[in-house]
């Protein structure tokens, strides 16, 4: 296999949502959990779980949950309608390969789930008086910067993958039915589940990523003055 170079893996790791059934050896599944391993979180804490799920009955039934919290997703989705900076083509590709996963999620033939246990808040008693005065605010700061610990070991497993020439997206409808996920799973209580991201061969292309151009963007300096490059 040729290597890409890091950036020709971030321009072409679209969301591929249409893959194959046929196997991923395990040991390319273990590269891809030893790239999200390398990612960074708060602190180094390291607060996270991969569950890798191959098992076929498994795979069916997270399927068919992820098939219903879709439907609950569709209102909210028809709500919000198309975003002003995607064309009608461009929108309405996300939504039919969107709504294909709806259908074909349990078909992937992993399904990785990247899992957060979030640490405990410091212990009210143990902190200063200046530090108990706020403490609501460092609950709410620790609460706002709670993804920001799994989210780049996400996005280590999108480029990996791609690295790899396997398809993947992360997802996040499945949180509307979680409780489901985790029963089936055995996941314990305190661990939330944070995507759930079919992994397999993909049936289409790679990229490349369309976004919105860097000038509507990028500042330099101050809040509304354009970045000076592309
Ligand atoms: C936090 C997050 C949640 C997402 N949830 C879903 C989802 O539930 N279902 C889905 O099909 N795609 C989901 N996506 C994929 C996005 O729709 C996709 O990344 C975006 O449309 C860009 O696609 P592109 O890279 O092919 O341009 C999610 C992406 C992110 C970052």
């Amino acid at each position: 296999m040729t290597e890409l170079s890091v950036f020709e893996a971030i321009h072409t790791a679209r969301a591929m949502r249409r893959l194959k059934p046929d196997p991923v050896p395990d040991a390319l599944i273990t590269q891809v959990l030893d790239a999200a391993i390398r990612a960074p979180s708060a602190g180094n804490a390291q607060s996270w779980f991969f569950l890798a799920v191959r098992d076929a009955a498994l795979r069916a039934e997270l399927g068919r949950i992820y098939r219903k919290a879709s439907d609950i997703a569709a209102a909210s989705y028809a709500a919000r309608g198309k975003p002003a900076h995607l064309t009608e083509a461009q929108f309405a590709r996300m939504m039919s390969a969107g709504q294909y996963l709806w259908e074909h999620m349990g078909d992937a033939p992993v399904l990785l789930l990247p899992c957060l246990r979030p640490p405990p808040p410091p212990p009210y008693d143990s902190l200063p008086p200046a530090m108990q005065a706020r403490y609501q605010d460092e609950l709410d700061y620790m609460r706002r910067i709670r993804g920001a610990s799994i989210y780049p070991a996400m996005q280590n497993i999108v480029l990996a993958c791609r690295a790899l020439g396997l398809g993947t997206v992360p997802t996040t409808n499945h949180l509307r039915c979680e409780a489901e996920v985790k029963a089936l799973l055995g996941i314990p209580g305190d661990v939330e589940t944070c995507a759930l991201m079919p992994v397999g061969w993909p049936v289409g292309t790679f990229g490349p990523v369309a976004r919105k151009p860097l000038a509507e963007v990028a500042f330099a300096d101050r809040w509304g003055a354009g970045w000076p490059g592309r």
